[in-house]
């Protein structure tokens, strides 16, 4: 069975996360060909210098600034497009942050609000993209993992946590979207260079956003079901998921460095514990 792929005829692409990194990168990209993109973040200037860049573009940048914890403004966002401007042909899933994790000192706001934006902030855009999409009987969903997703890496354990859910989350809904002419892709980056990276250890084959941009654009309009880049690196990822667990943390040890790495008190709570 062949499967939908939105077309700039089909109608507007909605992209959450496009104030800055891979998804304004993408919207650019989008609009280069010719796509009428609706772009969300909680950045309502940046979503405008956006706008006014893609100006002259064959497409046009449609600004529709939300947050993505509020399921709320996500279904006012949904009715904006529908009413306004146009059938939703492709929703994106972009906005994220990372957060790193320290295991010596846990802190429930970094699990909280790293849940609540890339994990509740996702279902928040489904629901009203995926509601309306099957009134229409089409449309395109792809959702932003990432390769931390695949497997446990150092400082990830809430971000990670995310993307593994994702990774799940859309696996599973393929199976109904399938029957509902909804087609949803996963998108599973490497390590590209935008504000969200934190330099908590090397990371290996970087790319730029707008090298990203070229390369999910291109997946979108392929029929495969996760769209994953450069594939050298996570295709050796997703190899270290089948190994025996030993192997698997002695080479994630060693590649990182972590092992070695001194237990940082930098970011310790001020009140230690009555044992310490
Ligand atoms: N960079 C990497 O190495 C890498 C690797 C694999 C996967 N990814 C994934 O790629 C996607 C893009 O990441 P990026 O690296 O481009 O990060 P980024 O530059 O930090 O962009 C994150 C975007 O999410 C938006 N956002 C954050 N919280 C939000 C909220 N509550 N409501 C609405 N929007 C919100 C931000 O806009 P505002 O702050 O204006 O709201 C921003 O536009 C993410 O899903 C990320 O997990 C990144």
């Amino acid at each position: 069975m062949r499967n939908f792929i939105a077309r700039p005829e089909h109608g507007v692409v909605w992209i959450s996360g496009a104030s800055s990194g891979t998804g304004r990168a993408l919207a650019l990209k989008l609009a280069g060909e010719g796509y009428k993109v609706a772009v969300t973040a909680r950045n309502h200037d940046k979503l405008v210098e956006l706008q006014v860049e893609a100006a002259g573009l064959s497409g046009s940048i449609i600004v529709l600034d939300g947050d993505v914890t509020d399921a709320e403004d996500m279904e006012h966002i949904m009715a904006s497009i529908e009413y306004e401007h146009g059938a939703l042909a492709m929703a994106i899933l972009c906005a994220s942050v990372y957060q790193p994790v320290h295991g010596e000192d846990l802190n429930r706001a970094d699990f909280e609000k790293t849940f609540a934006v890339n994990l509740s902030g996702v279902v928040n855009c489904l629901l009203p993209a995926i509601r309306h999409m099957k009134a229409k009987g089409q449309g395109q969903i792809a959702v932003v993992s990432s390769v931390t997703g695949y497997t446990g890496l150092p400082t990830s354990a809430a971000y990670g946590a995310t993307k593994a859910a994702l990774i799940n989350m859309a696996e599973s809904l393929k199976f109904d979207l399938d029957k509902i002419g909804i087609r949803i892709q996963l998108i599973n980056p490497g390590f590209v260079d935008t504000p969200a990276r934190k330099d908590t250890f090397p990371v290996q084959a970087l790319v730029s956003p707008e090298a990203a941009a070229e390369r999910i654009a291109a997946g979108l309009k392929s029929q495969a079901f996760e769209i994953t880049f450069p594939k050298r690196f996570t295709y050796m990822l997703k190899f270290l998921r089948i190994l025996p667990y030993g192997l698997y943390f002695a080479l994630v040890n060693r590649v990182t460095g972590w092992r070695e790495r001194p237990v940082d008190d930098s970011h310790r709570s001020a009140t230690p514990h009555p044992a310490e």
